[in-house]
């Protein structure tokens, strides 16, 4: 009898769900330990309030009685979590704020709003004194969809980070403005490759809407009377029963149903856009693949490496120790080529050597440095640097992959703790013995016939790209060359093309694919030009004027990498060691070594960590995207190096003066900047506007700092310059 009572109860409540809300008046607070934590829809439904998260709390709309805290909405995703003396305030004026710390606010909400309520739907609004909605959580949607809200064109879903921690994943669904529902892997943009599921709905309009019924219908909706496309027929019990979808931490959008009559029950899932719990394209990172264990996805690294974070597949894989940069075989240094057979990666192929066997192509891996997976295909070797994305391992493909490993061991006969030595002894070994005097400058002429050939290829692409081979030449970036294999692509440098100031172009064909290329070798007088110890060189060699024209120079070239190629490249290693002077004292960046190439479109990657302490930009160590500010900051660095003729840190010199920035930063802030050119007579003002065009391009925020083409105006001139916004904190993190 008390049971069915208490049964009666329980649907009266429900029944009440659609109208009733609770109303919050201006001056209330939340805190997470304070007497109230979280103000509750009027059934009890959904609570707004502070839940714990990992070491702190966050803010957001839950499922209040589920046993399992279930999140429908979480604020401030960017900055969590949130400390346990953080409060939520509805203001006197109307806003809504988080207060942290010392001072720092999150507005949710500026001011205005005369009453706040949580609502049984689920949603938390704002009302002015007309009862009119100014803002509400049903517009703002994290990583849930409830019944009643909708998805409208523009806007995304994010999946979480894990269950337990709602910042952003790396997942997404968005509706697009085309009409197509599209999930992809959350990399910023949308690079081509980067989806795995779609509605397949394009150009069904402009307005097209994602919505989701009481019953469980789950539609887009083309205008408020036509039906595009049901992802479910909808017509589930819905007297005693709530449904929401979420993008999952996994990537996989899912329906589920919660039964109120007992809320001690785990949701079920009614619909999920894939039963392949291993189809969310990056669900392992890069170097990672997943596998579905036991009905679960499981994620496992290549051969020789290891999880970033056991705990966050999505952070990737690296080597399980910590030796990145390239060693030659020669060098005494074990490396050998492991198997993975089955495999699949987004495709960056730099070069296709000619190797018919898996054997074959495992060596042309292991004599080529920048080499460090290939793909073989049965017909065909390519080679490709780390990280690989999107890596798959699947039954139906037949594809090997080989992976080089180096065993730690083995550093004899070197310094181990400095990679870089090796590289430029295997360079000047390579110079010695070739006894090619041009070598010094081969990189150069690598890099130019590398874009040249890119683009004959590209052309060749573009002409028969209704063949069934067109994906490979559409992942294909730049390529480099060795001097023996353009020697032998030209037939000995043989059919000459034409001549132009700095050189010579030259017919050449590749064998393997007999497509026709051109390529540049560059004039005798140009191959003068020795590779300097820059640091050395500029104690002696350049006057005022010629530095400020190295920087512009410099400058052009991170600009034709940004901007004017193909495929935007980031070079990620830009120093003065890296930075050749030409017979005409003309500035030139070399060495792609460490280059990351970009799709067509995107604009940030994510990747282990590349680059030379002392110039590397702070994201690299916080592990955000990486972007083609990376550039721009170490940019600003060999910019302050180029002004006051030393390296960017000295131990020698006083402590205040040891930190090149920290030094520049502080004189500049006491207006002494004389003090950087140790008394040298410069031009004041031009001394000035560089320091300045150096302090922006070293913003710790990379969306602060400028774009390369905005430095190279400043350079010149031709626009003016901004005072730069304070460094403080990005000197704290610095010391
Ligand atoms: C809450 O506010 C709304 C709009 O201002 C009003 O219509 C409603 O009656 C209020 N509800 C309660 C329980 O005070
Ligand atoms: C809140 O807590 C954080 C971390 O525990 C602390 O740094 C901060 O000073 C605290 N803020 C206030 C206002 O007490
Ligand atoms: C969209 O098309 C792809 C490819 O044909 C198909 O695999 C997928 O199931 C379709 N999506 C939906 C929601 O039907
Ligand atoms: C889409 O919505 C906008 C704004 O409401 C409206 O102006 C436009 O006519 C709509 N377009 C279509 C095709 O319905
Ligand atoms: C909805 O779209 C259809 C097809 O584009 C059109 O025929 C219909 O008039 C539209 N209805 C409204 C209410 O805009
Ligand atoms: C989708 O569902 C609506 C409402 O039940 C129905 O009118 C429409 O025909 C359905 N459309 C498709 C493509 O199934
Ligand atoms: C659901 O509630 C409606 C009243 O809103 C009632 O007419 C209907 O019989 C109920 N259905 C079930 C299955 O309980
Ligand atoms: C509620 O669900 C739990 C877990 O499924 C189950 O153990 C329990 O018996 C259910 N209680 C009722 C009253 O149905
Ligand atoms: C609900 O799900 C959680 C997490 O998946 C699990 O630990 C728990 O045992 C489940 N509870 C029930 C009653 O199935
Ligand atoms: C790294 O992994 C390889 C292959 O799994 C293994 O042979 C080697 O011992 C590991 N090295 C370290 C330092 O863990
Ligand atoms: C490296 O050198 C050490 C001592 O110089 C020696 O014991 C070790 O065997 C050498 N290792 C290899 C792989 O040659």
């Amino acid at each position: 009898m008390a049971s069915l009572i208490a049964f009666a109860l329980t649907i009266s409540l429900v029944f009440n769900i659609a109208t009733s809300q609770s109303n919050i008046t201006r001056g209330s607070s939340l805190s997470p330990n304070g007497a109230t934590n979280r103000w509750l829809s009027p059934s009890g439904l959904y609570a707004f309030g502070f839940y714990p998260q990992k070491d702190g709390y966050a803010l957001g709309i839950y499922i209040a009685q589920t046993s399992q805290r279930t999140v429908v909405w979480t604020a401030s995703r960017d900055n969590l979590p949130l400390f346990n003396n953080a409060t939520l305030e509805f203001t006197t004026n109307g806003g809504l704020v988080i207060d942290q710390a010392q001072g720092q606010q999150i507005n949710i909400f500026d001011a205005g709003a005369s009453i706040a309520s949580m609502q049984d739907s689920g949603n938390f609004a704002l009302f002015d004194s007309q009862g009119t909605v100014l803002w509400q959580t049903f517009d703002n949607p994290t990583d849930t969809l409830l019944a009643g809200q909708r998805l409208v064109a523009g806007k995304t879903l994010f999946s979480s980070i894990s269950e337990v921690d709602q910042s952003i994943g790396v997942f997404k669904l968005a509706m697009l403005p085309d009409g197509n529902l599209v999930q992809y892997a959350n990399l910023g943009t949308e690079p081509i490759g980067s989806s795995y599921w779609s509605s397949n709905t394009t150009g069904t309009g402009p307005n097209v809407t994602l919505n989701l019924d009481s019953n469980g219908f789950l539609y887009l909706l083309q205008n408020s009377t036509n039906f595009i496309t049901n992802l479910t027929q909808g017509g589930f019990p819905s007297n005693n029963t709530i449904y929401r979808t979420k993008i999952d931490v996994d990537g996989i959008f899912r329906l589920y149903s919660h039964d109120l009559r007992n809320m001690s029950k785990n949701g079920s899932v009614i619909w999920a856009s894939s039963n392949d719990k291993c189809a969310g394209k990056g669900l392992c990172g890069v170097n990672g693949y997943c596998e579905v264990m036991n009905d679960d996805a499981r994620c496992r690294c290549l051969p020789g490496f290891e999880f970033v974070n056991p705990e966050l597949w999505s952070m990737g894989c690296e080597r399980n120790y910590t030796l990145e940069k390239c060693k030659m075989n020669n060098l005494g240094t074990a490396v050998r080529m492991e198997s993975l057979s089955n495999a699949r990666w987004e495709e960056a192929t730099y070069e296709i050597p000619e190797a018919t066997t898996q054997e074959d192509c495992s060596a042309a891996c292991l004599n080529d440095c920048h080499c460090e997976v290939a793909l073989f295909t049965g017909s065909e070797c390519r080679l490709q640097r780390l990280p690989l994305r999107f890596l798959e391992v699947t039954d139906s493909d037949s594809n090997v992959g080989l992976i080089k490993l180096y065993v730690a061991s083995s550093n004899n006969g070197s310094d181990p703790s400095n990679p870089w030595i090796q590289i430029k002894k295997a360079r000047r070994m390579g110079i010695f013995v070739s006894g090619v005097s041009l070598i010094s400058i081969s990189l150069l002429v690598l890099l130019f016939s590398g874009v040249l050939i890119y683009k004959a290829r590209v052309w060749a692409y573009r002409k028969v790209s209704d063949n069934k081979n067109s994906q490979l030449f559409e992942n294909v970036g730049p390529r480099a060359f060795s001097y023996a294999e353009l020697e032998r692509i030209t037939n000995g440098f043989k059919e000459e093309l034409g001549r132009g100031s700095f050189g010579i172009v030259y017919k050449g064909i590749i064998k393997n694919s007999m497509k026709v290329v051109a390529v540049k070798k560059l004039k005798e007088e140009l191959a003068q030009q020795r590779e300097i110890e820059f640091q050395t060189e500029m104690k002696t060699v350049p006057c005022w004027a010629e530095r400020i024209r190295m920087a512009i120079d410099i400058a052009h070239g991170i600009l034709y990498l940004h901007e004017e190629c193909e495929t935007a490249i980031i070079h990620c290693d830009i120093k003065p060691q890296n930075i050749l002077m030409d017979g005409y004292n003309c500035a030139k960046i070399s060495d792609f070594g460490l280059a990351k190439l970009l799709e067509h479109d995107q604009t940030r990657t994510s990747t282990l960590i590349r680059g030379t302490r002392g110039y590397v930009a702070p994201e690299w160590y916080k592990n955000l995207p990486i972007t083609v500010k990376v550039d721009v900051y170490s940019f600003g660095i060999v910019l302050f190096e180029i002004l006051c003729c030393r390296r960017s840190v000295e131990n020698n010199f006083p402590v205040n003066e040891a930190i090149l920035e920290e030094w520049v930063y502080d004189c500049y802030e006491t207006d002494e900047l004389s003090k950087l050119v140790n008394g040298e007579d410069v031009d004041k003002h031009t001394l000035d506007r560089m320091v300045k065009i150096g302090l922006w391009c070293i913003q710790e925020d990379p969306a602060l700092r400028p774009s390369v083409k905005q430095v190279v105006l400043m350079l010149e001139g031709t626009v003016n310059i901004p005072v730069p916004p304070n460094l403080a904190s990005f000197l704290s993190t610095v010391v």
